[in-house]
């Protein structure tokens, strides 16, 4: 009987971690589909900073893969980027801001992406 209700534990906490990794990769999946919709002109479905508006702009879109430079960017910073626009951060006006278009969830789900993207870790 108890080791039953050992494997009934262990069935329910494996079953409760699958949920967890359904809903990362959920979240990472509309990430995917919010950065292709408003990311990709500028920063490219590369997401190296070589979108089709970027020959055209007088400051280069940051490029996502750059694990340095995105690893040197607290989770703060990329939010508030994201949130504020370029000026928030003290950066080019020409990297819009997101507010009122993307929620704070939204934007979290991005910022967690872009570790993706980037191969760095929150921080
Ligand atoms: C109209 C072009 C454009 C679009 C669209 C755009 N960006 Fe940017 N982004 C820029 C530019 C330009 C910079 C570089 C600003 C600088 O270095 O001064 C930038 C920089 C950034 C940075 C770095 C900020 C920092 O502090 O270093 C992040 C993060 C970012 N963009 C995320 C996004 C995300 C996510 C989206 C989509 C929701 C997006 N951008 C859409 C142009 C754009």
């Amino acid at each position: 009987m108890k080791r039953s209700l050992n494997y009934l534990h262990v069935a329910i906490a494996l079953g409760i971690a699958a949920c967890a990794m359904d809903a990362a990769r959920a979240d990472e999946a509309h990430a995917v589909k919010l950065y292709n919709t408003y990311c990709v002109q500028c920063h490219g479905v590369n997401r190296d900073g070589n979108g089709i508006n970027s020959a055209n702009m007088a400051v280069k879109p940051r490029d996502h893969t750059d694990t340095k430079a995105m690893g040197d960017t607290p989770d703060e910073t990329l939010f508030k980027a994201i949130k504020g626009g370029g000026l928030a951060v003290s950066k080019s006006v020409l990297m819009p801001k997101w507010e009122g278009v993307l929620s704070d969830d939204e934007i979290k789900e991005l910022v967690a992406y872009l570790r993706v993207v980037s191969k760095t870790t929150a921080k």
